[in-house]
């Protein structure tokens, strides 16, 4: 196991970004600060590694920060959620809802072999929708999915309640 270490003390809560009133958890300086990086990666390495993923999926663009090196990690690859338009060759897609409007989330067709365990990663849960697309979209595609994860999740706004899969994620807000 990796030892604890205080990724909290590497987050900074911005606020009134991107909008008045919105306290927005910035990872910037996480991701700046080697030692604290490479143990966010180890704890979400540990983290997801019981659920035995064959593949992991990133979704953009903030998770593909964490999705690309946790499979350098765990010796797996990894393929990409994205926004519409992104990908080239058969995608397939699914939108979902916002509190204002809707969104899409695309992979590619073949990203994933049928019935592959695939663990989806994203850097924030906070409302879940858009992991809950993710997950949908990846059974769409054929995947297994074990487990959603993600680095920080905002817990009052419930998102993993929205997920019919167990969620890990390290460090957690309570508003
Ligand atoms: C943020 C964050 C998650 C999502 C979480 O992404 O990185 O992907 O919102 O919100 P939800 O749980 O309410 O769906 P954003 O759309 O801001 O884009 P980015 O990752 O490209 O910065
Ligand atoms: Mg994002």
């Amino acid at each position: 196991m990796t030892e604890p270490f205080d990724l909290k003390a590497h987050i900074r809560g911005i606020p009134d970004f991107p909008k008045p009133g919105i306290l927005f958890y910035d990872i910037s300086t996480l991701l700046r600060h080697g030692p604290a990086w490479r143990a966010a990666v180890a704890q979400l390495a540990d983290a997801i590694r019981p659920y035995k993923p064959d593949i992991l999926a990133g979704i953009e663009s903030r998770g593909f920060l964490v999705a690309a090196p946790l499979a350098l990690e765990l010796g797996l690859g990894f393929v990409m959620i994205r926004k519409p338009g992104k990908l080239p060759g058969l995608t397939i897609g699914l939108n979902y809802a916002l509190e204002y409007g809707t969104d899409r989330v695309e992979m590619q067709a073949d990203a994933v072999p049928k019935g592959a365990r695939v663990v989806v990663l994203d850097d924030l849960l906070a409302t879940g929708g858009t992991m809950a697309a993710s997950i949908n979209l990846l059974r769409q595609a054929g995947a297994v999915v074990p487990c959603a994860a993600a680095l920080i999740e905002l817990s009052f706004l419930e998102g993993r309640k929205r997920l019919d899969v167990p969620v890990e994620t390290l460090v957690r807000y309570e508003s």
